[in-house]
């Protein structure tokens, strides 16, 4: 059978069976599967050759869904998920008996949230009506590598695998966003960033009228997070100013449109803003790794709003390569 579709009938027939299906978010591409099937999540950390004590994000319908997966919120996370869901929010909070350790890692919290793209709605709604309560989908690349935003990463990294076992991929086009959503932890007075991603600081703050835990957006503080995430095969390199770096041969350069690409550098991007540069990154590094260039010199955006998020990702991406030059 064709791996890839666009029919959400077909991809929800798949999950309802038993099988796993990639679908598409507004965040990144998610490798899914019916959150209490344990021997389908099972499949999930076989086919991303993932470690299994790191947790997964539950995907969910509506906000009553998510509802059945948390103990208790605060009252300012409710309130974050309500202007925030459908979108690029995850909150992470103490788990109810649906939460299986299976899919939190062992841990008493667990992770939730509702994507905004059409197609995954859809998708969640069609199978909540036959009973399905979530989906966990971690981002569909092989583990360590860069998160999909098209359909054909998906194939890329798992292609072989999925088609092998029968399994779909839900071709809805690229992510908008094109990194990771936003991880909240939301079991104390206040929120605390894991993972910064498309929504920021001053949003999070404006709208639960609470500061954000001093310190908590940056480094990676989610647990189970490794080094080793997000990663293409080249070298990546943050620079400050391209027009005094010493480009190494056979490179590459995403920056700004405004920043000139130096001679005998392959230009891999040059998005307008900071939301492009987000959407672009990904499927740059990945073009990187396509034309075999070595290194991947990354000129970040401004780092405020989506920019942390992407100094964060590039910052792990580089991290590896400095950490562990093999
Ligand atoms: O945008 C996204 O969040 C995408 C799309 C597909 O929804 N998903 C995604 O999943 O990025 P994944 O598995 O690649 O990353 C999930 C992150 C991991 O770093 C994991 O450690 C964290 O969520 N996480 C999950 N459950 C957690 C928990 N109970 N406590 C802390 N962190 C948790
Ligand atoms: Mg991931």
């Amino acid at each position: 059978m064709t791996v890839v579709t666009s029919d959400i009938a077909a991809a929800a027939q798949l999950l309802a069976s038993g099988h796993l299906c990639a679908i598409p978010t507004e965040t990144v591409y998610g490798l899914a599967a019916d959150a209490s099937s344990s021997t389908a999540v099972a499949r999930i950390f076989e086919a991303k050759n993932r470690p299994q004590d790191h947790p997964l994000i539950v995907h969910v319908a509506d906000y009553e869904s998510a509802l059945l997966w948390f103990d208790a919120l605060p009252v300012w996370a409710q309130e974050l998920a309500r202007s925030c869901w459908p979108g690029p929010l995850t909150l992470v909070g103490n788990r109810t008996q649906l939460a299986t350790d299976q899919i939190t890692g062992g841990q008493h919290t667990v992770a939730v949230r509702i994507p905004a793209h059409p197609m995954a709605r859809a998708l969640l709604v069609e199978l909540k009506q036959v009973g399905v309560q979530g989906l966990v989908a971690p981002s569909a690349n092989r583990f360590g590598h860069v998160s999909p935003t098209t359909a054909e990463h998906v194939v890329a990294d798992l292609g072989a695998y999925l088609a092998q076992h029968g399994d779909g991929i839900l071709d809805g086009g690229p992510s908008e966003i094109g990194i990771e959503s936003t991880i909240v932890l939301a079991t104390g007075s206040s929120p605390r960033i894991l993972r910064p991603g498309a929504i920021g600081t001053e949003l999070i703050e404006s709208i639960t009228g609470i500061s954000v835990d001093a310190g908590s957006e940056g480094a990676p503080r989610v647990s189970g997070a490794l080094a080793s995430h997000y990663s293409p095969d080249a070298q990546v390199i943050v620079i400050a100013d391209p027009a005094h770096e010493d480009f190494q041969a056979n490179s590459g350069l995403i920056a700004l449109i405004d920043i000139p690409t130096p001679a005998g550098v392959t230009r891999l991007a040059s998005p307008a803003d900071s939301n492009d540069f987000a959407s672009q990154l990904y499927e740059a590094m990945r073009q990187g790794d396509q034309l075999n260039l070595h290194q991947i010199y990354v000129a970040l955006p401004t780092r405020s709003g989506i920019g942390v998020a992407i100094a964060d990702r590039v910052a792990k991406a580089a991290f590896v390569q400095t950490q562990e030059p093999s």
